[in-house]
């Protein structure tokens, strides 16, 4: 475990660029693996969780190489022809590798088994197992449906048209990833929209998927036994990531701070909505396409923030950015209300809780409840930070040392955080670029 102590700085100015998109670096590491011939990856996030997809993907079969230039070149096994690994499938703290794997795997025809660190060994995979159960696939979990798992894929596999029960992309590109090497068309209901880089980007390599309506919810049709082609893909700069500093700049005084490159697909830009809605000043500057997603600059000043009640809809298109948006909520004035946040506690920890009890122990007022937070706001005074000899208890996730991490920079006594080794999954270069534009 690494301590770190994160204290009351000047203000962030400069231009930054944060990592590329978690989310879509580990789409573009297994939708290469599956195209035959070489795939070209730019801007590749390369922090533990994509390298893990990344090791995964070559047990599997593919041949992953990074070029001193920090170009990433992948040449494809195939869909179809990925091999049986010969050791267990070691997924780190990783969700998004493990369930989207899960899918892919589901429906090849072998054996692959899944581990993962104490956080991720806590997770519910139940609710992968059971569509890809219903597909064919054999799974054999731990006994309340969590890693160490073991699958057997089905071949053929069984299209299924699948209703999420819950707002995940995780289990809806899962199903989709199934349906990729199963004959016929695999379907997936979303009553509330979530994450859309899998649909864009298995377009982009040339499989077969329609987005349409069924009673007005999204239906998402992949056809099965698909053929893709390799390609060149541009990762735009992470939201999530962009999120701490967007949120570091509003609430220290005299900041102006430009971020440039941010990935503004509808589907995750909820954060940016939300702390407009408190007051934020966020300016979306030269908005434009790469790699077929919306991208900005964002030019963020300190402001004034208000408290406000948070829409649960927005919740999908900002769910990971909710511990942050805490911090956010902590320094404004008045009252900030969140709900309709259950998911929150299935995350890399349970992030209402282990929000709770930090900015509880930094000096803010916190209210916890089944399905969200209340928090008073200090109306932008300083919090008061840890108590001397007192740490964050950020139980193996990334997100909350980094939220935690930007509470202390408007906190008098400072945060001192327990590990802030896990910023490393998501944010390799977090403090140091933290410690770049500081004044
Ligand atoms: C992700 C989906 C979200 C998100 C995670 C990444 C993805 O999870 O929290 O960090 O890349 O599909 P859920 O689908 O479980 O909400």
């Amino acid at each position: 475990m690494s301590a770190n102590t994160f204290t009351s700085s000047g203000p962030l100015r400069g231009h930054i660029r944060v990592p590329g998109d978690k989310s879509i670096s580990h789409r573009a590491l297994m939708f290469s693996s599956l195209a035959i011939g070489e795939s070209i990856i730019e801007g590749l996030l390369e922090g533990e969780d994509v390298l893990a997809t990344a090791a995964a993907m070559r047990q599997l079969g593919a041949e992953i190489e990074r070029g001193n230039d920090g170009i990433w070149r992948v040449h494809g096994a195939g869909l179809g022809s990925l091999l049986e690994p010969k050791q267990a499938l070691d997924m780190g703290n990783s969700g998004t590798s493990t369930r989207l794997l899960m899918g892919l795997l589901a429906s090849h025809g072998f054996t692959a088994t899944f581990t993962g660190d104490a956080s991720l060994s806590g997770r519910p995979m139940n609710r992968v197992i059971e569509p890809l159960s219903q597909m064919g696939a054999s799974i054999e979990a731990s006994a309340d449906g969590t890693l160490p798992l073991m699958m057997r894929g089905a071949l053929p596999a069984v299209p299924i048209t699948y209703r999420l029960p819950v707002a995940s992309a995780q289990v809806k590109s899962a199903v989709l990833l199934a349906g990729l090497n199963t004959p016929g068309i695999t379907s997936v209901i979303e009553p509330v929209a979530t994450r859309d880089h899998t649909e864009r980007m298995l377009k982009g390599f040339g499989a077969t998927l329609e987005i349409g309506d069924h009673d007005g919810e999204r239906l998402i049709s992949i056809h099965g036994d698909a053929v893709l082609e390799p390609q060149q893909v541009i990762v735009p700069g992470d939201p999530s990531s962009a999120a701490f500093f967007i949120v570091a700049a509003l609430i220290v005084p005299d900041s102006d701070l430009v971020i440039e490159n941010v990935g503004m697909n509808d589907t995750r830009a909820g954060i940016v909505h939300a702390l407009r809605q408190m007051g934020g000043n966020i300016e979306g500057m030269n908005l434009r396409e790469v790699g077929g997603e919306p991208v900005a600059d964002l030019r963020v000043t300190h402001s004034a923030l208000k408290g406000a009640e948070i829409e649960p809809a927005l919740a999908p298109s900002m769910i990971d950015e909710f511990p942050v948006l805490f911090v956010a909520a902590a320094l404004a004035e008045g009252t900030t209300k969140t709900s309709g946040l259950e998911e929150l506690r299935v995350k890399e920890s349970d992030r209402l809780a282990t929000m709770a009890s930090a900015l509880k122990l930094a000096g803010a007022k916190v209210e916890e409840h089944e399905d969200g937070l209340t928090i008073e706001g200090t109306g932008g005074e300083p919090l008061r930070g840890t108590p001397d000899g007192a740490q964050v208890q950020t139980l193996l996730d990334h997100r909350i040392s980094m939220s935690m991490a930007v509470a202390g920079l408007a906190s008098r006594n400072g945060v001192t955080i327990d590990d802030t080794a896990p910023i490393a999954t998501s944010f390799p270069n977090f403090t140091e670029l933290m410690g770049q534009i500081i004044e």
